[in-house]
C-alpha cells in the first residue's frame, strides 16, 4: 500500500447493540489467553463480608408503560452484603426494574407491574410509600442536589430518618452526621471550608457525590445506584467504587452501569438484561469469564478484549 496514503475508515453501526468476536487464543502466550486472569486485575481488594443476607426479592416482575412490557418475568434477590450490578445494552429494562423497587416507577402515568417485590419479606406494595422510600434509596444518573446549601441538602436527609427528628439545625450531633456523610461520599475535603455555600455551584463530579452523601445520610437498607458515575472524572469515580465496595457491609446496593469494567470492579454479582429479560445472574468472574449464554458472551466480550 502506498504509505501516505490514509489508514481505512472502520464503519460502526449505531443502529445494533455492539458486537465484539471474541479473541482468538494466542498460543505462546498462555496468561492472555486465561480470561480470569485479565479481569481478574481489575479487581480490587475486597474485606470479606460478615454475613450476606436477602434483603429484597424480586419474583416474576413484569412492567409496563401502557401496553408495552419493558420488564418480563425477571426474579432477583438483592442481598446485603453484595453489590449487584445490572448490565444491558440501552433500552433493556434496567432503570425500569431499578425504580420499580421503590415504586419511583409508580410516578409515570400508565406504568404497570405485576409479580411480587419484598423487602424483608414484606411486599413493598404493603409498606407505606415514604418510608419505602427512605429504607430504598436511589441515586440518579443526573445529579439532582436541592437548590439549597452543601450543608442543608445532607441535613435534609438526616433529619428525615427515624429519631432525626429532633436535631436542632446546627445541632454538634447533626453537624457530625452531615460531616460523616460527606467524608464517606468523599466530598468532604473539597467542601469543608464553605458548607454554606449553594450546592448548586458544585461542578457536576462534586454534585454527584453530594447526591450519594445525601442518600447516606438518611442510612438506607437499600441503595439504588443508577450509572452514578456516568457524569464523573476518574477519580471522583475511583472514590465512589471504593465506597460501593465498603458500603456492602452494610447496605444492600444494586448498581446500574453501562461501565463492563466498572460491573466487575465493584459487583459481587451480575445481571445482564437483554430487552426486558434477564439472561443470565451469577458471580462476576463467571458471568464475565465463563458466561453460559452466548448473548452473554457477544455483550462481555468487549469488556476485557
Ligand atoms: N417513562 C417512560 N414511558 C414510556 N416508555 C419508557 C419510559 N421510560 C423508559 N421507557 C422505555 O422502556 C424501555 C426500557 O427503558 P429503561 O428502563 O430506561 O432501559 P435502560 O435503563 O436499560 O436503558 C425502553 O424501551 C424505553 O424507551
Ligand atoms: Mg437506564
Amino acid at each position: 500500500m502506498d504509505p501516505l496514503m490514509p489508514p481505512p475508515v472502520r464503519r460502526i453501526a449505531l443502529d445494533r447493540d455492539p458486537h465484539v468476536a471474541p479473541a482468538l487464543p494466542i498460543p505462546d502466550a498462555p496468561a492472555a489467553a486465561e480470561p480470569a486472569s485479565a479481569s481478574a486485575r481489575l479487581r480490587a481488594a475486597r474485606a470479606p463480608v460478615g454475613e450476606v443476607r436477602e434483603r429484597m426479592m424480586i419474583e416474576s416482575v413484569w412492567l409496563a408503560y401502557g401496553e408495552n412490557w419493558v420488564v418480563r418475568d425477571v426474579s432477583l434477590p438483592v442481598r446485603q452484603g453484595e453489590v449487584l450490578a445490572l448490565i444491558g445494552a440501552s433500552g433493556s429494562g434496567k432503570t425500569t426494574l431499578l425504580r420499580s423497587l421503590n415504586r419511583l416507577t409508580e410516578v409515570t402515568a400508565g406504568a404497570a407491574r405485576s409479580g411480587r417485590i419484598t423487602l424483608d419479606g414484606q411486599e413493598i406494595h404493603d409498606l407505606e410509600v415514604n418510608d419505602l422510600r427512605r429504607r430504598v434509596t436511589m441515586v440518579f444518573q443526573q445529579p439532582n442536589p436541592f437548590p439549597m446549601s452543601i450543608f442543608d441538602n445532607v441535613a435534609y436527609a438526616a433529619v428525615e430518618r427515624p429519631g432525626g427528628g429532633r436535631r436542632r439545625r446546627r445541632s454538634p450531633e447533626l453537624a457530625t452526621a452531615v460531616e460523616d456523610a460527606l467524608r464517606r461520599a468523599g466530598l468532604y475535603d473539597e467542601v469543608a471550608g464553605d458548607l454554606d455555600r449553594s450546592a448548586l455551584r458544585l461542578s457536576g463530579g462534586q454534585q454527584q457525590r453530594l447526591c450519594i452523601a445525601r442518600a447516606l445520610a438518611a442510612q438506607p437498607e437499600v441503595l439504588l445506584l443508577d450509572e452514578p458515575c456516568s457524569a464523573l472524572d476518574p477519580i471522583s469515580t475511583a472514590t465512589i467504587e471504593k465506597l460501593i465496595v465498603e458500603l456492602r457491609e452494610s447496605v444492600a446496593i444494586v448498581i446500574v452501569t453501562h461501565n463492563l469494567q466498572q460491573a466487575f470492579r465493584v459487583a459481587d454479582h451480575v445481571a445482564f438484561m437483554h430487552l426486558g429479560e434477564l439472561v443470565e445472574l451469577g458471580p462476576s468472574e463467571q458471568v464475565f469469564d465463563r458466561p453460559t449464554k452466548s448473548r452473554t458472551r457477544d455483550y462481555v466480550s468487549g469488556a476485557f478484549g
